[in-house]
């Protein structure tokens, strides 16, 4: 189909979604209108298409993920899980704060409030295992064919000079396999103050070393996708961490957390972490052709997305935009947010994924992913 015709039926698209109620499977529409394939993957599973809902506030309740699920997203990963052993020891129960402030941020640059950031005080989820076991199970059955639904787990994380409690990492691994959950990410505390000495250098490294194998342990068919702290140690670092996690097994990363400020002793994202993340993406790509990839990070555009998708990522999962409160105002003017943002992504003629896959000519993500 040529681009000018591809264009006119975007258009077409566009107008006949504003004007109705939003499709759930925009995705069939897609593919039947305008011959593209928007289908990509996470690890082993498949995703209708490459955009997912970032673990946070908005993967808390079964009532959130179904949201997310019925406005079109190609599935989501649930809010970090502080695990704990079988006596119910917590060793990082400092990570199950609850937040006393959350505010929306813009940067300077940003004067009509187009890029949310989100600055909180609070951290992973606040819940006991056991009541975080109760809300993962009720929430799995929104796991499907075309909605997929990761863990996210922090356990402990020993000093230099210490053990990892193996148990802790064994114990909440099981009850989330028990909840239904083969894909698990890991979330390494992005709030953490990591100093710029060997010694803890190397003991981050350990972590990314070690951490896959814990999980695996309990089930060595679980696919582990540690989440790659941002620390202010340089791009090699990020790089060594990434080296790290597939010597210890990891199946896949995610690139990469957001970035710890220690002037406002709070994490920070935006496009300043876009930028960082997406030169990660690319590097380890470069370095791991074969490694699945998901991105994270200051995605507000179809064109950041597709600049991931270029880079290597296979998917990426998006927070702030979502949950920031956004000044500008949206294009599909009925709907509610989560339906809105996903509109925005896709079909904005001129940032959107589709227009600019449309006028580079190409017809599935497989493509971009070179
Ligand atoms: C309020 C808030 C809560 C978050 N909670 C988690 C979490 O529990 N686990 C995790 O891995 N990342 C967490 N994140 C990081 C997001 O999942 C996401 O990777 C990050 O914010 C970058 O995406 P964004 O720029 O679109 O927000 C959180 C971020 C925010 C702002």
């Amino acid at each position: 189909m040529a681009t000018l015709m591809k264009t006119n039926r975007l258009n077409e698209i566009l107008n006949r979604i504003s004007s109705d109620t939003w499709p759930e499977r925009f995705t069939e529409l897609v593919r039947e209108h305008l011959g593209i394939d928007l289908e990509t993957t996470y690890g082993p599973r498949r995703l209708s298409h490459p955009v997912m809902v970032a673990p946070g506030q908005l993967t808390l309740r079964e009532s959130q993920v179904m949201k997310i699920k019925r406005s079109g997203y190609a599935g989501c990963v649930l809010k970090s899980l502080v695990g704990e052993d079988q006596k119910g020891h917590c060793s990082m129960s400092f990570q199950r704060k609850k937040a006393t402030w959350i505010n929306t941020v813009y940067a300077e640059h940003d004067q009509l409030g187009r890029y949310p950031i989100i600055h909180w005080d609070g951290r992973a989820d606040t819940r006991n295992l056991e009541d975080y076991l109760v809300f993962a199970k009720q929430t799995h059955w929104l796991d499907g064919p075309d909605f997929f639904i990761a863990a996210s787990l922090l356990c402990h994380l020993p000093g230099p000079d210490e053990e990892f409690r193996q148990e802790e990492w064994h114990y909440s691994t099981k009850g989330l396999k028990e909840a239904g959950y083969q894909i698990i990410e890991i979330d390494f505390c992005p709030s953490l103050k990591i100093g710029n000495s060997l010694s803890e250098k190397e003991n981050v490294l350990r972590w990314y070393r070690t951490v896959p194998g814990l999980i695996k342990y309990v089930d060595p068919t679980i696919k582990v996708f540690p989440k790659l702290l941002n620390l202010d140690l340089g791009l090699d670092f990020q790089l060594e961490m990434a080296q790290a996690a597939v010597k210890g097994g990891a199946d896949g990363l995610v690139v990469a957390n957001r970035i710890f400020l220690s002037s406002l002793q709070l994490s920070h994202g935006g496009l300043e972490l876009f930028q960082r993340n997406l030169t990660q993406v690319k590097e380890i790509h470069r370095l791991f052709p074969n490694l699945s990839l998901s991105a994270t990070g200051g995605i507000y555009s179809g064109r950041q997305i597709l600049e991931y998708l270029l880079a290597g990522a296979k998917n990426v999962q998006l927070f702030s935009f979502l949950m920031g409160r956004v000044r500008t105002s949206f294009l599909l003017k009925t709907g509610h947010k989560f339906q809105q943002v996903l509109f925005e992504l896709f079909f904005n003629p001129e940032e959107g994924l589709l227009v600019l896959m449309i006028k580079k000519g190409f017809t599935n993500i497989r493509e971009l992913l070179g």
